[in-house]
């Protein structure tokens, strides 16, 4: 019986997404969450703000020397944003599998970004690359 419930038992993991001032101003909210859900991701959390330029900064502070910094936290202060909290088994890779490449033009067909995205910065949605990112990323919207 152990045995059984230990091979049952499933990775349910969390990830951060975000649904990015593009694809908010352009009412895709319903269509991108309708995504998650068919692929088996709940939304447990979920918050709409507007960024400001220091939240966008820190939250990107990882990319601070690339030349796209200043433009990308210009791009995330534009407008309204929806922080959401997803959880599901292997949430993190299943989300970045259904979200897609960066660069909408390099996405695979059905991804997010490829049905949503315009650029490489406004790419409809944020996902975090991996577990630890994602615990740091949640705690950062969220809190503990
Ligand atoms: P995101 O997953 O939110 O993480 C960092 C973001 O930087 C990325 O999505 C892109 O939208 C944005 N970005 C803008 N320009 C570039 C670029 N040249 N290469 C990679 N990411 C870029």
């Amino acid at each position: 019986m152990l045995q059984y419930l230990i091979f049952q038992r499933k990775n349910v993991e969390q990830t951060l997404s975000i649904i990015k001032p593009d694809a908010v101003k352009q009412g895709f909210e319903s269509q991108i969450n309708e995504r998650f859900e068919k692929s088996e991701l709940r939304i447990v959390k979920q918050k709409k703000l507007h960024l400001t330029k220091e939240e966008a900064e820190n939250f990107y502070a990882v990319h601070k020397e690339r030349p796209f910094f200043n433009a990308l936290v210009a791009y995330m202060t534009s407008g309204e944003v929806i922080v959401q909290v997803l959880e599901g088994e292997n949430a993190v890779m299943r989300n970045r599998e259904i979200m897609g490449a960066t660069d909408p033009k390099a996405a695979a067909p059905g991804t997010i970004r490829k049905d949503f995205g315009q650029s490489i910065e406004a790419n409809a949605v944020h996902g975090s690359d991996s577990l630890e990112n994602a615990t740091n990323e949640i705690k950062f919207f969220f809190g503990d």
